[in-house]
């Protein structure tokens, strides 16, 4: 490995760089090789000043995560010592940043005594996506140097901002115009310091502190704008307290507090949930078969079949991300209809302030309407979302296997029917696979990645790559009913309408998932959802039901009584015109009772405790039947599937992390339990079994 640090100089100034692929991450050989630079440097008489900056694509990606568990990161020199170094510097030192500087990267610029950066340079503290508050002066320096309110954004909503927003606020001190060099821009502003003696410190600012301290009422009002989107969360609220006491406290105080609740988030089990769900994004783009050399084709044009409610939102994917796209559709007036409702969709949201009407007009230029099945045979890819119907499908693969250019890739969105049947209709059954996003498919960021039996590696790559490029987290699973994510959901929804049977009531079945940390429970989703949609769905998979998958039928009667949720303004629960509240609806309730004296079954009271462990540990043991039969390649692609396609909250790290972390032995007790009282659908998967009897993990198993 080379050296993580190098020093050069130029003139007066000693030019130190860093170089830590891939992210030049502060681990201890950089921060190691970073302090003896800086004390060389200031030993030597003709150093007048220092530059830091990095090689590679990004200043800094921060502290270096896998440090965490180990306890290196608490090693000296620490990253606080080294940034309490840098600014104790009786010799200027100016920071010069390109690509990223986030996390502990963002905070050892706030403590040099300027900082130079690239335009467009994504800068921020993004600690509190990982479940921990920023631990090396972030939030006592941030808040002196651009105000307590965009700090206050900034630290909490982990979003960096890019170098001008920054230089905006203060932050940056001077960007570099096109043509200039970055270092030699920042050796010009050590240089200038020097001349002008001055040193300044973050530490020693107060202005901007002081006009917060006369409203106090300010974090009060944060905490409140922030409950429902950080409800769960410690984290957010550990960064309020953190930047309160930056105001309130002098800094070398504020900087305790801070370490001192850093260092108690890092333990808490929120923080390794939310690290794992960081690790599991990055694992999940590991995919048998598929290595950093295999070619890849870079999708510039896509087409999508169908402009219903998945074509629609899928069209819209692309658009968003800048790839032009072709949508077709049987006839016109469905085609009116679809291209309608994508217009409204992006009205809504520039009626929300949050998409400008230009961006608006720019994204639905790039979407073309178009009757012409044969238009899109120049697509890089074609996304086929038209009715589940296994012959409608052939028939469209067919055709589009005598239409499509060789190289491009041929995707069904089907939610349950076979990938490899539909391949099969096609003579390159290496160009298919499945695209299964969720709806709505313009918000929901999981993009289930359906490898069928033959589709090639440069197939799944591509797929890979594009998931990413239109913002959603692939993750790529084999060929079975229902796929990872839809098979696991049933269990979970089956076991919430037995509840029902035996003596819960939806509402308290929703409040218990809620509170658990979920959007919302089975019941208000489906009634979002529609119930008609459930029932043409049962309807359609009830010739090859398994046994094990019998349901309740009060959905069913729901149905029939018009009840179809949301949208009728009544389905499990009863809706105020206007309103989403769902309201506990005696009649639903009266329905419930009846089906269980027609059951023969004495309602019980039921406890939450039972609620929870009979839905979740229903679908972690289909979990544990995925990885076994080979579906999934490893637990915590589950973990993402259900926390970007469910709502499963990223605090608790997804469905296999919880397993875990209450102990699969536990979890498989209990299943056994349940099995003993109700019968087969709750009988524990083998692999939960085998991992319970070995004292295993799903996060350390692995496919033998
Ligand atoms: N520590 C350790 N490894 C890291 C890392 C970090 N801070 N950041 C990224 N990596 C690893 C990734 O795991 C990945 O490894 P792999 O190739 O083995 O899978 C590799 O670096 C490349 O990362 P990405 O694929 O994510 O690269 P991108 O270019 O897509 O994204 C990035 C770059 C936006 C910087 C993204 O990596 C990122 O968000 N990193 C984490 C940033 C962060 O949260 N920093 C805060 C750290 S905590 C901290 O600083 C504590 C301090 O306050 C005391
Ligand atoms: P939809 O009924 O809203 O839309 C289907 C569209 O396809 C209709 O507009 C129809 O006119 C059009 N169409 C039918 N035949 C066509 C043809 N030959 N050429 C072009 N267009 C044609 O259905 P939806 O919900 O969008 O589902 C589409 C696919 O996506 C299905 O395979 C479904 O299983 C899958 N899916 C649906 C999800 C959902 O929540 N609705 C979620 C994930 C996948």
């Amino acid at each position: 490995m080379s050296d993580p640090v190098r020093f050069d100089r130029r003139g007066a100034v000693g030019v130190i760089t860093l170089d830590n692929p891939p992210v030049n991450a502060l681990s201890l050989p950089l921060r190691t090789g970073l302090r003896d630079a800086l004390a060389a440097g200031l030993d030597d008489p003709e150093i007048e000043a220092f530059v830091i900056h990095s090689a590679g694509r990004m200043f800094s990606a921060g502290a270096d995560i896998r440090e965490f568990d180990t306890g290196v990161a608490g090693e000296s020199p620490t990253l606080p010592e080294l940034i309490a170094q840098i600014e104790d510097s009786p010799k200027p030192v100016v920071v010069a940043l390109h690509g990223t500087a986030v996390g502990g990267g963002c905070e050892l610029p706030l403590a040099c005594h300027a900082r130079v950066a690239v335009p467009g340079t994504r800068i921020g503290l993004p600690e509190v996506t990982l479940g921990i508050v920023p631990g090396a002066g972030g939030t006592q320096r941030l808040p002196r140097l651009i105000g307590v309110l965009p700090a206050l954004e900034a630290i909490v909503s982990g979003k960096p901002m890019d170098a001008e927003r920054a230089h905006e606020l203060g932050l940056v001190d001077e960007l570099v115009m096109d043509g200039q060099d970055l270092v030699e821009v920042a050796v010009e502003v050590a240089e200038r310091l020097v001349e002008s003696g001055a040193l300044p410190k973050a530490r020693d600012r107060d202005d901007l502190l002081a006009e917060a301290r006369e409203q106090p009422e300010l974090f009060e009002q944060f905490r409140a704008k922030i409950a429902r989107r950080a409800r769960g969360f410690e984290a957010p609220y550990a960064c309020i307290e953190c930047v309160e006491a930056a105001v309130q406290r002098p800094f070398d105080e504020g900087l305790a507090f801070e370490r001192e609740t850093f260092v108690r988030c890092r333990s808490s089990l929120q923080s390794k949930a939310q690290r794992h769900v960081f690790f599991a994004e990055r694992e999940a783009r590991r995919v048998r078969g598929v290595g950093p050399d295999t070619a890849k084709l870079t999708i510039q044009r896509a087409a999508v079949l169908g402009c219903g409610t998945m074509g629609g939102g899928i069209a819209m994917c692309f658009a968003n991300a800048g790839i032009p796209v072709r949508v077709t559709e049987s006839e016109q007036a469905a085609l009116d209809r679809g291209m309608e409702k994508i217009r409204g969709n992006y009205a809504a949201t520039v009626a929300k302030g949050r998409l400008s009407a230009e961006d608006m007009e720019s994204r639905l230029a790039l979407i073309e309407p178009t009757l012409d099945f044969d238009s899109v045979s120049d697509a890089d890819i074609v996304i086929e979302a038209v009715f589940e119907d296994m012959a409608l499908k052939k028939d469209i693969f067919t055709r589009l296997d005598a239409i499509c250019r060789p190289d491009a890739i041929m995707a069904t969105n089907t939610s349950s029917l076979d990938v490899d049947e539909i391949a099969a209709v096609t003579s390159r059954p290496e160009q298919v696979v499945g695209l299964h996003f969720f709806s709505p498919a313009n918000v929901m960021r999981l993009l289930e990645i359906v490898r069928g039996e033959r589709t090639s590696p440069e197939v799944l790559s591509s797929a890979l790559d594009l998931s990413r490029r239109i913002g959603k987290v692939g993750v790529v699973v084999g060929v079975c009913d229902a796929f990872a994510a839809n098979r696991m959901l049933y269990p979970y929804a089956q076991q919430a309408q037995f509840l029902i049977e035996e003596g819960a009531l939806p509402e308290q079945i929703d409040r218990v998932i809620y509170e658990f940390g979920f959007p919302m429970g089975p019941f208000g989703l489906g009634d979002l959802a529609g119930l008609d949609v459930g029932w043409r769905v049962r309807q359609h998979r009830e010739p090859t039901r398994p046994k094990h998958l019998r349901y309740s039928s009060i959905a069913d009667r729901l149905y029939e009584m018009g009840r179809y949720g949301q949208k009728t303004g009544k389905g499990w629960f009863r809706y105020e015109e206007g309103s989403r509240a769902p309201i506990p609806d005696p009649e639903v309730e009266q329905l419930i009772v009846r089906t269980s004296e027609e059951l023969g079954i004495e309602r019980r009271d039921i406890s939450d405790e039972e609620i929870l462990e009979r839905c979740l540990f229903a679908l972690v043991n289909e979990g544990a039947r995925v990885l076994d039969e080979g579906i999934s390649e490893r637990a915590s692609d589950l973990d993402l599937i259900w926390i970007y396609g469910y709502g499963f909250p990223r605090y608790r790290g997804g469905p296999m992390f919880y397993a875990d972390s209450v102990g699969v032995d536990h979890v498989y007790a209990t299943m056994q339990r349940f099995h003993e009282v109700h019968g087969d659908w709750l009988e524990p998967a083998p692999l939960l079994e085998r991992l319970a009897r070995e004292g295993g993990t799903f996060a350390d198993w692995t496919p033998s």
